[in-house]
């Protein structure tokens, strides 16, 4: 690979140089493929820390370098980037590697880790939201590019099954429970329950009382309520085990808050025994070690122009036990069974002081701890008034029938584009457009801010969409179906590639980006880096596709030209297959 060579050349470059730096040497895709294919900026951080002149830095650095066999020239440019431009050759030496099989333009990692990754996380006894499906989405896409790059992934769905809302569905499971609608429609029966008894709690605090009572029950292990509970887990997991089968998601754990209840206890009496949390109105807290600025401590709030306490519970005055004690208890089982070098939570960003929190707790609790904490949190979905994404009559959507509708219309398209298709195909297509369009609307924008959700932005076949990219996918097949049905030679020779026409060097440059825009991808959690590449990557193909012509070429320019074409449909489909999309022949 290309940009691994360069890097390596880089780094000797830099070390002869400067002997004493220490250089992250690494390229990236140059911004404007006008200033060449590759580009380092790693000079300018470096100028700043020895406080030298970038440009005559970068000068010093390139005229050391030893990249005349790959590169056609090399560019000190700006306030001191190194721009690469790729020699013909060297492109054609990797694209004929990557035909053979060798790699697909990224390595596996040299230094495989284990990252455990923390998503969708649903609460029993409530139907799955779109809030939960961005967590879901993003999660398993990142799961998948660690895997893919060669990482050990442990992927553990922390479903909120334990907390004081089971004190009402149990009172609502004892009194209102209507069998025959469990029967048709379990979650939907143990929402209704669940909203009954929260509205009676309000206006009679003796069925507060009572729901207070069934939950102290549950937790002292009560054998009725402890069966109750059970077939409400069992009810949920089957509602999202059918969402996850059709998304395409699997867990290795599903290890639910439950499941550490038995821990919670030595949690709080560790913490205390350590001086780290302590009792305050009869609840144990944990307050600032006032250890970090007041502005980015998360046990401080500003209130009436001062700094105020704001304590994190471990336990609360009653003796039950908070999110937060679950947390700690988890993280330290996590650790303590899969020795990760990286934890990630996947949730929305109303989250974020409480893992800030979580992981300070943790930080003061053990303090040799070496993995890397990551919160990943993302932005809310809208609908079209700006308003948090709603139904017509107003209601939470329900992942199931947003799935149904994507494929619906999906299927729209797909009776209008290609009607002559058979009706298994047909659905085919349409399911996996559908769930494509779903997944890429939520992946492609930046995940922190907000974003509309809009049926037909997102089942477009123009514009940067899920729909685009897999029908790029399928006219990359329909040429090969052409070839086959001409009889013309298409078997895939890769010594036949070279690399001539501007359009053809562009298209083999932004091949050659795949394996660092992964890299990108994994080090920030941006799953839109690797959408917005894919774009690029087909807008790539149609210019050379547009200017190129492949069945109509000379027989060597035809050989040369298939084998760039399978290189793309390639790396768009495993580009997509990282985002957890896939791709059909026909659409
Ligand atoms: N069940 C929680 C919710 O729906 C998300 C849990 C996220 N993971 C965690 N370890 N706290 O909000």
């Amino acid at each position: 690979m290309i940009h691994l060579k360069l890097q390596e050349r880089l780094r000797a470059a830099f070390s002869k140089a400067l002997p004493e730096a220490n250089v992250d040497a690494s390229v990236r895709p140059c911004a404007d493929p006008k200033f060449g294919d590759f580009q380092c900026i790693s000079v300018m951080p470096l100028a700043k820390t020895l406080k030298a002149n970038p440009r005559q830095l970068a000068t010093a650095v390139s005229e050391v370098l030893e990249v005349d066999d790959l590169c056609d020239s090399v560019e000190v440019a700006g306030p001191g980037f190194l721009n690469f431009r790729v020699k013909a050759e060297a492109m054609e030496a990797v694209c004929r590697e990557a035909a053979r099989g060798e790699h697909l333009f990224f390595g596996k990692t040299s230094n495989p880790r284990t990252i455990v990754v923390d998503f969708s996380s649903p609460n029993v006894a409530k139907p799955m939201h779109v809030g939960h499906i961005r967590s879901t989405i993003l999660g398993d896409c990142l799961a998948r590019l660690f895997r893919l790059q060669g990482h050990r992934v442990v992927t553990d769905n922390h479903i909120g099954d334990w907390g004081t809302q089971f004190g009402m569905l149990l009172v609502g499971w004892k009194q209102h429970l209507d069998e025959g609608a469990l029967e048709s429609d379990p979650i939907g029966e143990l929402e209704r329950i669940y909203k009954l008894v929260n509205v009676a709690c309000k206006e009679d605090p003796a069925v507060l009382d009572r729901a207070r009572a069934e939950l102290v029950k549950l937790q002292a292990a009560d054998d009725e309520n402890l069966g109750i509970w059970k077939k409400m887990i069992d009810l949920s997991k089957v509602q999202f085990e059918t969402i996850y089968r059709r998304l395409g998601v699997t867990f290795d754990e599903t290890l639910g808050e439950s499941f550490y209840n038995g821990r919670l206890g030595e949690v709080v009496s560790d913490l205390a025994g350590g001086g780290i949390a302590r009792e305050s109105e009869g609840a144990m807290c944990v307050f600032s070690d006032r250890q970090l600025p007041e502005k980015e401590d998360p046990f401080l709030i500003h209130r009436d122009g001062e700094w105020r306490d704001s304590p994190v519970l471990v336990q609360k005055n009653d003796g039950g036990f908070n999110y937060a004690t679950t947390d700690l208890a988890t993280l330290q089982y996590r650790l303590e069974t899969w020795d990760p070098a990286e934890v990630i939570y996947v949730t929305d960003g109303r989250q974020q002081l409480h893992f800030r929190q979580i992981f300070n707790v943790f930080a003061r609790w053990k303090p040799g701890t070496q993995s890397k904490l990551a919160h990943v949190w993302f932005g809310s979905i809208l609908g079209d008034d700006g308003k948090p994404f709603k139904t017509r009559s107003g209601e939470t959507v329900k992942l199931a029938d947003l799935l149904n509708e994507a494929e619906e219309r999906a299927r729209r398209i797909v009776d209008e584009k290609n009607p002559e298709l058979d009706e298994e195909t047909k659905a085919e297509i349409a399911r996996v457009v559908g769930l494509g369009a779903v997944k890429y609307a939520d992946l492609l924008p930046n995940r922190q801010s907000d974003y509309v959700f809009s049926w037909d932005k997102m089942l477009s076949l123009q514009g940067n969409t899920a729909p685009y990219l897999q029908y790029a996918f399928t006219r990359i097949r329909s040429i090969f179906r052409k070839a086959a049905a001409d009889g013309a030679e298409a078997r895939l020779d890769p010594a036949a590639l070279k690399l001539v026409h501007e359009d053809e060097l562009g298209l083999a440059s932004k091949l050659m980006e795949f394996g660092i825009v992964l890299n990108l991808v994994g080090e920030d959690y941006r799953p839109n880096l690797l959408c917005n590449y894919l774009f690029e990557l087909a807008g790539s193909f149609s210019r050379f596709f547009e200017h190129c012509p492949v069945l109509k070429a000379s027989p060597e320019e035809r050989a040369s030209r298939l084998v760039l074409c399978d290189l793309t449909a390639r790396v768009l489909s495993q580009g997509l297959d990282v985002l957890g999309i896939g791709v059909t022949d026909v659409m």
